[in-house]
C-alpha cells in the first residue's frame, strides 16, 4: 500500500452525474469524514464538494456518529456486467470530535478501508487540520495495520484493488507519516512471524529471520544465535530445562541496533566494543560471566543501549505439567513477545533512530517427553540462584531468567522485557491493555507515556515485596510457580529476581494483547507501537 500526503483532491467528479468512469482499478475515491455536530472536518478544502456532500447527508439522514458510512457512486453503470458502479464520494462518521481516541481511530481507520478496498484504486482522505501529530500517527498506522493479511496458507489469495492512500493534510505531518510507515513494517512482521504456526516457526526459524535482518540492515545491525551447547557453557539451566523436551534446539538470539553510533557525531567507544568482541570471540567470551564494564554505573554511559527481551516460546504444550486441549492451538503465538522484539527492531531499522538497542529472543519450544523436565526438578540459574520447577507450564519465565542474566552484560540503560506470560494477566486486564510492573519510576512513567501517546495501552501492576514470598521453597532458593493468587504478579517477582538491583528493568504482559481468539485469530502486532513511541522519545530526551 501507498500512502502519501497531499495537497490536491482526487482529479474525480464535481458532478453530480457522470459519464461511464473507467474500471475500478483506475477508480479513485474522496472520503469526507464528518463529526456528529455534522461539521465536515477540513471543510476549507473541500468547498467544491460542499453541496453534494451536504446533499448526501441529507438524503441520507447522515448523523455523524463513529463509523457510520454514506457513499455516493457514479450513475452510468456498466449494464453489461454485475460491476457496481464506481465509488466517488465517501463519508465516514468520527462522532465527537473531542472523543476521537485510539480505538475510535482505529475503527474509523477500519472502516474507510473495509468500505473502498475492493471498489477504488486509490483514496484520498481528506484530513486538514483535524488531527494532531499524535492522532494522525495513529491513524495513519491504523489504515496501514488494515491493509495486513495473512493467506499464505489459503490456496485462493484475494488482492486488494486498492493501492493508495491519500492523506489531505498538512506537509508538517511528513516525518509522522514516515514513522507510521516504519513502525508499519516492524508491526507486520510481527504478526507475520507470529501468525505461522508451530511446525514452521520454531526456534531455528526465529533466529532466521534474524539473521535475514541482519544481512537486510548490515550497516546497523549485528546479529549473533547462541545455541544450546553456548547456553550451557554459560550455566543457563533455567533456559536448557524448558527446551530439553523437545526435538527442536533452543536459540537465544541477540540483535545488535547500532543507531547511535552511526547516526550522532559525538560516538565514544561504548558497550559496542565490549558486545561485540563478546560476541565475536564466541564461546569462549560468552563463557566469561563478568559484567563487561564492572566499574560503572548501570546505563550511565550516554550510549548504552535500551535491551527487549522477548519470550520466545514457540508452541507452548505446557510440557509434562500439559495443558488442556482446549485452544491449546493458541499457545503458537507464545512466542509473541519476541517477535515482537524482532518487528520493532525492524521498524528501528526502517526509522533509523538515533539510539542504540539490543533485542534478545528466547525461543524454545516447550513439549513433554522421555527427556522433558520433570515437575519437582531443580535447575540452577546463570546467575548461580536455584529453582525448584514446579510446574513446566511456568516456563516463559525461566527461558526470560537466563536471558535477563545474559543481557546485563550490555550495562544496559533500562532492559525491558516482553512475554505472553501469565493466563492470570487476561484475567486481570482482558484484551484491552497490557500489564506494565518496573523496579523504576523514570522508565514507568516514559511507558506510559507511550501508551497515551501510541494507543497501545499499557496498566501499571504492582511489584510489593510481599509478593515475593510466595516464591519461596523448601528446597532451592525458589521455585517457579507462586500461589493461587496474584498470578501475574509472582511471575513478575520470578523475573525480578534475575535483574540487579540498580538495574531499570520493566516488565510487559501481553498473554492478553498479542493476539486475538476465535474468528479473528491472529497475531495483533502488539506492542511494536508501544516500543516505538517509547524509543523514538528516548532520542529526544538525550
Ligand atoms: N504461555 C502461558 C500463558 C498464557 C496462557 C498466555 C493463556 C496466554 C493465554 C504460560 O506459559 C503459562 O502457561 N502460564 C501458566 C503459569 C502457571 C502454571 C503458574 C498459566 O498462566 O496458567
Ligand atoms: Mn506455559
Ligand atoms: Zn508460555
Amino acid at each position: 500500500m501507498n500512502i502519501k500526503l497531499t495537497a490536491q483532491l482526487p482529479k474525480t467528479h464535481t458532478q453530480k452525474i457522470l459519464k461511464k468512469e473507467a474500471k475500478d482499478k483506475d477508480s479513485s475515491c474522496l472520503v469526507v469524514l464528518v463529526d456528529n455536530n455534522k461539521n465536515i472536518l477540513a471543510s476549507d478544502s473541500l468547498t467544491e464538494y460542499q453541496e453534494r456532500i451536504e446533499q448526501l447527508m441529507a438524503v441520507s439522514h447522515f448523523s455523524g456518529k463513529a463509523c457510520e458510512t454514506v457513499a455516493d457512486y457514479a450513475l452510468a453503470g456498466d449494464k453489461k456486467t454485475t460491476k457496481a458502479n464506481p465509488l466517488q464520494l465517501l463519508i465516514v462518521g468520527v462522532g465527537a470530535i473531542d472523543k476521537l481516541n485510539h480505538s475510535a481511530l482505529q475503527k474509523i481507520a477500519k472502516t474507510i478501508y473495509q468500505s473502498t478496498q475492493k471498489r477504488v484504486a486509490s483514496l484520498t482522505i481528506a484530513l486538514g487540520d483535524a488531527l494532531q501529530e499524535n492522532e494522525f500517527s495513529q491513524f495513519a498506522l491504523n489504515l496501514l495495520a488494515a491493509t495486513y493479511r495473512f493467506d499464505k496458507y489459503k490456496s485462493e489469495q484475494t488482492t486488494p484493488v486498492l493501492t493508495d492512500i491519500y492523506l489531505l493534510a498538512d506537509n508538517s505531518l511528513q516525518s509522522a507519516l514516515d514513522f507510521a510507515q516504519s513502525v508499519f513494517v516492524g508491526q507486520s512482521l510481527t504478526r507475520d512471524v507470529a501468525n505461522e504456526p508451530g511446525n514452521i516457526c520454531f526456534p531455528a526459524y526465529m533466529a532466521e529471520q534474524a539473521q535475514e535482518l541482519g544481512k537486510k540492515y548490515s550497516d546497523i545491525l549485528k546479529v549473533t544465535v547462541l545455541g544450546e551447547k553456548e547456553m550451557s557453557a554459560l550455566g543457563m539451566e533455567c533456559f536448557l530445562a524448558v527446551s530439553r523436551g523437545s526435538v527442536r534446539e533452543g536459540k537465544l538470539v541477540i540483535m545488535e541496533y547500532q543507531g547511535k553510533s552511526k547516526f550522532t557525531a559525538n560516538h565514544s567507544a561504548s558497550y559496542r566494543d565490549n558486545a561485540s568482541s563478546a560476541a565475536k570471540a564466541g564461546l569462549k567470551a560468552i563463557a566469561d560471566k563478568l559484567p563487561l564494564k564492572a566499574n560503572t554505573k548501570k546505563g550511565s554511559n550516554s550510549d548504552a543501549p535500551i535491551v527487549l527481551v522477548g519470550k520466545g516460546v514457540t508452541f507452548d504444550s505446557g510440557g509434562i505439567s500439559i495443558k488442556p486441549g482446549a485452544a491449546m492451538d493458541e499457545m503458537k503465538f507464545d512466542m509473541g513477545g519476541s517477535a515482537s522484539v524482532l518487528g520493532t527492531i525492524q521498524a528501528l531499522c526502517e526509522a533509523r533512530l538515533p539510539i542504540n538497542v539490543v533485542g534478545a529472543l528466547a525461543c524454545a519450544e516447550n513439549m513433554p517427553s522421555g527427556e522433558a523436565t520433570r515437575p519437582g526438578d531443580i535447575v540452577k540459574a546463570m546467575n548461580g540462584k536455584s529453582v525448584e520447577i514446579l510446574n513446566t507450564d511456568a516456563e516463559g519465565r525461566l527461558v526470560l531468567a537466563d536471558t535477563l542474566c545474559y543481557i546485563q552484560r550490555y550495562n544496559p540503560k533500562a532492559i525491558i522485557d516482553v512475554a505472553t506470560l501469565t493466563g492470570a494477566c487476561v484475567v486481570a486486564l482482558g484484551h484491552v491493555r497490557s500489564a506494565v510492573f518496573s523496579n523504576d519510576e523514570d522508565v514507568l512513567f516514559e511507558l506510559e507515556n507511550a501508551s497515551a501517546q501510541s494507543g497501545d495501552l499499557i496498566w501499571h501492576m504492582p511489584l510489593d515485596d510481599e509478593y515475593q514470598s510466595l516464591l519461596d521453597s523448601p528446597i532451592a532458593d525458589m521455585q517457579n510457580i507462586g500461589g493461587k493468587g496474584a498470578g501475574a504478579v509472582t511471575a513478575a517477582c520470578f523475573l525480578s529476581r534475575f535483574v540487579e538491583e540498580d538495574q531499570a528493568w520493566a516488565h510487559l504482559d501481553i498473554a492478553g494483547t498479542a493476539w486475538n481468539s476465535g474468528k479473528e485469530k491472529a497475531a495483533t502486532g502488539r506492542p511494536v507501537p508501544l516500543f516505538m513511541q517509547y524509543l523514538k522519545n528516548s532520542v529526544d530526551m538525550a
